[in-house]
């Protein structure tokens, strides 16, 4: 797929790498559509050029009633980005609260399935199309701290195999990235102490960088991984080796 002139839906791309995401492939001559619920970050990707449509995809109602503007307000979409997820800590010592569990498991996992559920019809009707599933290095070395976080990651990347395995004879590929930590909204709780140490325990001596992440996506957008589905690509600087 060349990486110009496509029609690009990336959920909660009003921060963190799915804004820098978007601004990139804005630059590069597609059409970008935010999927997200608050409108201030609504706001601010209209700012940046992209087009916005307000979606919560922890509903499965929103979800549907986003796919319905996507195919008909943007009949060409093709790419489809799956990136919005939420990160909570948990002490499963202290007690479990299936509340937390149950928002992150709707709003990380379920919210992709639907909205490939949802639009894969329209998907199957574009010359070219591909999907990309944001997941973690946590789907392969979990933290203590975030197991429902950890556990919808891993889920993702065995979806991202299983729907590689159904589609490719369709010729829509699909991935997932899973990046180390990177600074954004998500991690912002986190004390500097623990992310030098994190990036002390990181073979290349670092966190990622949004840049790092986005170069990830944007290789396996385009024709150079035109033979490359159902594949998790790491960009962690090796922490997970
Ligand atoms: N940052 C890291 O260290 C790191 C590491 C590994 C993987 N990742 C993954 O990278 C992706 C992007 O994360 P990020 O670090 O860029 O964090 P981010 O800035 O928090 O981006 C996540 C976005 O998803 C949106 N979102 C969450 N729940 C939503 C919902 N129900 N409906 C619509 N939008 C929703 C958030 O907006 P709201 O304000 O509405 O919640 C937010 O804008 C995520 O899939 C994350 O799991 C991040």
């Amino acid at each position: 797929m060349k990486l110009t002139g496509n029609t690009i839906l990336i959920t909660g791309a009003g921060s963190g790498i799915g804004l820098a995401l978007g601004e990139e492939f804005v630059k590069l001559d597609n059409r970008v559509i935010v999927a997200a619920r608050s409108p201030e970050k609504l706001k601010v990707a209209k700012s940046k050029g992209l087009e916005t449509l307000k979606a919560d995809l922890c509903e499965a109602g929103s979800i549907q009633t986003l796919s319905r503007k996507v195919t008909q307000e943007f009949p060409k979409t093709n790419v489809l980005i799956h990136n919005a997820a939420i990160c909570k800590l948990e002490d499963l010592v202290q007690g479990s609260s299936p509340a937390v569990q149950e928002e992150m498991i709707a709003t990380n996992l379920l919210g992709p399935m639907r909205l490939n559920d949802a639009l894969l019809p329209h998907l199957l009707k574009q010359p070219s199309a591909t999907i990309i599933i944001l997941t973690s290095g946590l789907g392969f070395v979990p933290s203590a701290f975030y197991p429902t976080y950890s556990a919808t990651k891993a889920a993702l990347d065995g979806l991202t195999r299983s729907l590689a395995r159904e589609l490719g004879p369709r010729q829509i590929r699909v991935n997932s990235v899973a990046p180390g930590y990177f600074d954004s909204d998500m991690v912002s709780d986190m004390a500097e102490e623990q992310k030098r140490r994190i990036a002390r325990r990181t073979p290349l001596g670092r966190l990622a960088r949004i840049d790092d992440v986005a170069n990830a996506v944007h290789f396996l957008t385009s024709d150079q991984a035109s033979f490359i589905t159902g594949q998790t690509l790491v960009v962690d600087g090796g922490i997970t080796c």
